[in-house]
């Protein structure tokens, strides 16, 4: 593989610290970056901007199907575009992140997300993130890796990055969130465990340059890229 067609394929856990990781191994490497949880918070705040009911599945998968969705894979600069309006901070509010397990569980949203997502892996030279990319998106990737960390950790790092602090408190507000969150997930896209072929990097211990080192070597081991 040339870095030029390479496919890297990432999961894990909401707080396993994918985003930021993919995000530098992309730059790193010089390919594109691809953030399927945005796809999916993208509907959710379509769905919502036009009062849909959430729990009326043909309609929010028609709306998936229709979905004007602009996403720059620009790793320094990822963008989040829906018929020409900026959503890309309007995706990361609480409301949306409340919302989006009702939109993920929706088969017929998955089947429209994960064609788009297959054609952006099918051009190559990107790096692919989120929760079923390892197993459904790029089976066949060349090189696949489940990011995962204790839950601790990782519910110290959403506070950190919805709070501002990691203190009791902060890690209690946060809790009910992410956890009830990745077990509605988890229901259609199992990321805890790493399939047959994929290679665990459990970050727990590990800085942020220090994980980005460890998938970058996977990334050497298995492709030869550098
Ligand atoms: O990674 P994130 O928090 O932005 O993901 C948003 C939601 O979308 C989350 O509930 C998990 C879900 N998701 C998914 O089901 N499959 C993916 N490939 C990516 C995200």
């Amino acid at each position: 593989v040339s870095a030029h067609d390479l496919v890297v394929a990432i999961d894990g856990p909401s707080g396993s610290g994918k985003s930021t990781v993919a995000r530098r191994v992309a730059a790193a490497l010089g390919l594109r970056y691809l953030d399927t949880g945005a796809m999916y918070r993208a509907v959710t705040w379509w769905a919502l901007e036009q009062d849909v009911d959430l729990a009326d599945v043909e309609r929010v998968a028609q709306l998936a199907r229709e979905l004007p969705l602009q996403q720059g894979l620009d790793p320094a600069d990822p963008t989040v575009a829906v018929g020409g309006i900026d959503i890309a901070a309007a995706i990361r509010s609480s409301r949306i992140s409340a919302a989006v397990s009702a939109v993920a569980t929706n088969l017929g949203v998955r089947a429209e997300l994960v064609a788009r997502q297959q054609a952006v892996a099918r051009a190559g030279g990107v790096v692919v993130e989120g929760r079923d990319i390892t197993t459904v998106v790029a089976p066949d990737a060349p090189v696949r890796v489940l990011l995962t960390a204790d839950e601790q950790v990782r519910l110290s790092r959403r506070a950190l990055e919805v709070h501002g602090s990691a203190d009791a408190s902060a890690v209690d507000a946060t809790r009910d969130q992410v956890v009830r969150r990745d077990a509605d997930d988890a229901t259609v896209a199992s990321f805890h465990e790493a399939a047959d072929g994929v290679d665990v990097v459990d970050s727990s211990l590990l800085s942020l340059d220090e994980t980005v080192a460890a998938v970058l070597k996977l990334v050497e081991a298995r492709t030869g890229v550098r």
